[in-house]
Order: C-alpha cells, then structure tokens, then sequence
C-alpha cells in the first residue's frame, strides 16, 4: 500500500520532499491538481468538489493513508473528507502557533502568507483566534506566487518585483514569516534575499512528523529496506514525460 499526496499542483512537492527524508522507503503516489490550479482563488465549494474528486482518484490506488498537502484544500474540505473515508487524512496547518509563541516576547509581529481563501477560511480564522491572543499576527494574500511555481519559476527579476510589491514596507517590525502555502516554500531562497535575517517558518516537518506517528500508531509503517517508488498523476494522467518528472525530482531533492 502506499501514501497519498494531494495538491492544486506542484505545491505539496514540498511536503513530500519532508516526507522522503524521514520515510523513504514507504511507496508514494502524488496527485496535483494542475488542470485547475489555482485554488487558492475558487470558491470553498469549488475547491471541495475539486478536492473530492481527486481523492476518488487515490483512493482506486489503495492508499493507507492521505495526506492533503494544500493548505487551501485543506481549510475547504478535510473534515468532511474525515467523516467519509476511514484510512488517516493529514492536513495542513499554518505554523501560527509557534511563531506566536516566538514572537510574543521578542515585541514582533508574525506576517502569514497564504492564499485568499486559505485566510478568509473559518479554519484559519479559528486558528489564529486560539493562539493569537496578543493580536500580533497579520495576513497577506500571494496568490500570484502559486502562478509562478506552477510555470516552474521560483526566482528571477517578476518573482522579485512581486514579493517587493507585497509585502510591507515596514517589514522589520515581522519577526517570522509563516508560509500558510505549500508552493511557498519553494520560494524560500528568494524570500531570504529580499528579507535577509528573517525567520522564514512552515508547517511542513510538522505534517510530516505527524504522518509518521499515525502511521506508526496503527503499525502501518513500511518496513521493508528497499527504497520506496514515487508515481506523479496530474489531474488523473499519469506523468511519464522525462523533462516534468526532471523537475519534480529537482524539487524534491
Ligand atoms: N498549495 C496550495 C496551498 O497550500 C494551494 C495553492 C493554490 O492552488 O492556490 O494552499
């Protein structure tokens, strides 16, 4: 059996690549969603039956597990996608809690990057009213950075014209940025060059940890020695294409 990994497009690559490193002899099948990438600006009812139908997808593959790596996708659907299915669905979840936790003492804002929907949710909402009870966290729509990393460009002169542009002038008084998308750690390195020093955090290790331990709790963890396999699906075609799978295999390395 192997784990599901589920995306609008190449963004859960970067929960996947945390995957690798700790489980890298489990079997993966990663489906994104790249026919109706982005979802970040549908509405939740779109995303959900979006969401759904990929997961139909997976499941004909028997996955032990899902996990849904899509911040977006997970705000509009993993409840339900919990009461339907009885194998774990991991979601995603914005590292707000520790970057409060960080930042409360050292005077310093937290600034959350994430997609419109992702923010205006109630899961995130809910979220940041548990744990932001000094009020010091502030939310920035990016959605045109998942635009950029579905064409496969993750810095360069319109990356950086574009993350100028948004974030604030008065970025000093951010201590941490949360990265609440999972096509944004792939821009990390550029996120490093504009705002050198700052503490760039997602919930990626985090998911991945947890993965493990549902895994390990229901004694559904592979234990064989060899290597594991990794199958790419995009919107239910299976990628065979070598430059793609190239790509893909740069990210997750
Ligand atoms: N990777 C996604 C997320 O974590 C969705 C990006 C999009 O399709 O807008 O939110």
């Amino acid at each position: 059996m192997c784990i599901g990994f589920f995306d609008s497009g190449i963004g859960g690559l970067s929960v996947l690549r945390e995957a690798l490193k700790l489980m890298p002899n489990e079997n993966y099948i990663y489906y994104g969603d790249t026919d109706n990438s982005p979802y970040g600006i549908k509405t939740k009812e779109e995303v959900k039956e979006l969401t759904f139908s990929a997961v139909e997808f997976l499941v004909k593959h028997d996955i032990k597990a899902l996990v849904v790596a899509c911040n977006t996708a997970t705000s509009a659907a993993v409840r339900d996608l919990r009461q339907k299915y009885d194998f774990p669905v991991i979601g995603m979840e914005p590292a707000i809690k520790p970057a409060v936790e960080k930042n409360n003492g050292a005077q310093k804002r937290v600034l959350t990057l994430a997609t419109p929907l992702t923010l205006k949710e109630e899961k995130f909402q809910s979220l940041v009213s548990r744990f932001d009870t000094g009020h010091i966290v502030d939310m920035l729509p990016a959605p045109k950075l998942v635009e950029f990393a579905e064409r496969f460009i993750f810095s360069g002169s319109d990356v950086e014209a574009y993350l100028r542009e948004i974030l604030p002038a008065d970025i000093d008084k951010y201590g941490t940025l949360v990265l609440g998308c999972t096509h944004f750690p792939l821009f990390k390195e550029v996120l490093t060059k504009i705002v050198p020093g700052m503490d760039i955090i997602d919930g990626n290790e985090g998911t991945v940890k947890y993965l493990y331990e549902v895994l390990k709790a229901g004694n559904k963890i592979n234990t064989t020695e060899e290597k594991g396999k990794i199958i790419f699906y995009k919107s239910g075609t299976l990628v065979d294409d070598p430059a793609l799978l190239e790509n893909y295999r740069r990210i997750l390395e």
